[in-house]
């Protein structure tokens, strides 16, 4: 327990359980209707605070944080991605970052999953069908889709979630390889083949699943050239964000064929992503749901609270980023 109640901004509604600790804790300023606040609602709303409680949603860039009172020192993330926080200025200024890994990381590995098989057995279209009372009945050759079990599948960034994924699907028999910064050492690898180049992971990969952090270096990394490396028919999965795949080029190969289907939970430009998707037949499309378990958000919320209460209890946070 802190003495003097530090104040917290929490630019989003947080699951009740984690407002509850945040309440109980330091002198919280809940966002009670939900409302993305825009760059100047949150400077006002900072004047007198001490830390900041962010999110995906947030575009904490130069300029807000160069605006923000001297008396604020942390911006604790609530999720694991903080491509979304200028944290060179942040390091600048004197700000910590932090963010909240492990607690998501099987969350989103079954998202991966349910998109690879969404996809690949065309779900999404055979749902709606149901649903619109459009289903013809079965025949031998209806909705046909791509089997899973035994298929190559390339990892590209081998972190925690990359990891995780691979481990369940080792339970399609799936032959996994990866492509990461680092090779792996044999235990974490598990057998799973190192490409020590992009374009030698996308050459073997009929499944192609992206776990990498979104850089200046990972943009666009799916784009007209690397999607021509897969195999034809591949599918492309994406749980990781948006930016990292060039819309434009996955619409082309969706329609000619050299992407099969592909998966998305992520999107470049969320809420509303590239509107030729919503008329691809072959794609199974989910709402940025990665983390979203109830169990998940919670200890999202109370990690991202454990690293303010060290903070301010004079101890190094245990997920500083900057
Ligand atoms: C993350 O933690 O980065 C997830 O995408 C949810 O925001």
């Amino acid at each position: 327990m802190i003495s003097a109640r530090k104040v917290v901004v929490a630019t989003r509604k947080l699951p009740d359980a984690a407002e509850q600790v945040l309440k109980s804790e330091f002198a919280a300023r809940l966002n009670k209707s939900d409302r993305a606040y825009t760059a100047n609602e949150l400077i006002d709303l900072a004047a007198g605070a001490d830390a900041l409680l962010v999110t995906v949603t947030d575009r904490i860039d130069a300029n807000l944080i160069e605006a923000l009172p001297s008396s604020l020192r942390i911006i604790a993330n609530f999720g694991v991605g903080y491509e979304h926080i200028d944290i060179d200025t942040a390091r600048s200024r004197g700000v910590i970052v932090t963010n909240t890994p492990d607690v998501l990381t099987e969350a989103t590995a079954e998202i991966a999953v349910l998109l690879m098989l969404g996809a690949a057995r065309r779900a999404g279209e055979g749902h709606m069908l149901v649903m619109q009372g459009a289903w013809p009945g079965w025949s031998p050759t209806f909705m046909m889709g791509h089997g899973v079990t035994g298929k190559k599948l390339g990892i590209l960034g081998m972190g925690r979630i990359g990891q995780a994924v691979a481990h369940r699907a080792r339970g399609f028999d799936m032959e996994i390889h990866y492509h990461n910064r680092k090779r792996l050492p044999p235990d974490r690898e598990q057998g799973a083949r190192y490409h020590d180049s992009t374009d030698s992971l996308f050459a073997v990969s009929t499944f192609l699943s992206i776990h990498a952090t979104s850089t200046p270096q990972t943009k666009a990394i799916v784009n007209a050239r690397t999607i021509d490396l897969l195999p034809k028919g591949a599918i492309l999965i994406n749980t990781a964000r948006g930016d990292l795949v060039d819309d434009a080029a996955v619409i082309a190969a969706l329609k000619n064929g050299q992407l099969a289907a592909a998966g998305f939970d992520v999107f470049a430009g969320e809420p509303n992503p590239h509107p030729d998707y919503r008329r691809a037949p072959n794609v199974f499309l989910l709402p940025h749901l990665g983390s979203a378990t109830i169990e998940t958000r919670n200890n999202m919320g109370f990690l991202a609270i454990e690293n303010l209460r060290a903070f301010f209890a004079g101890k190094e946070p245990p997920n500083r980023v900057a």
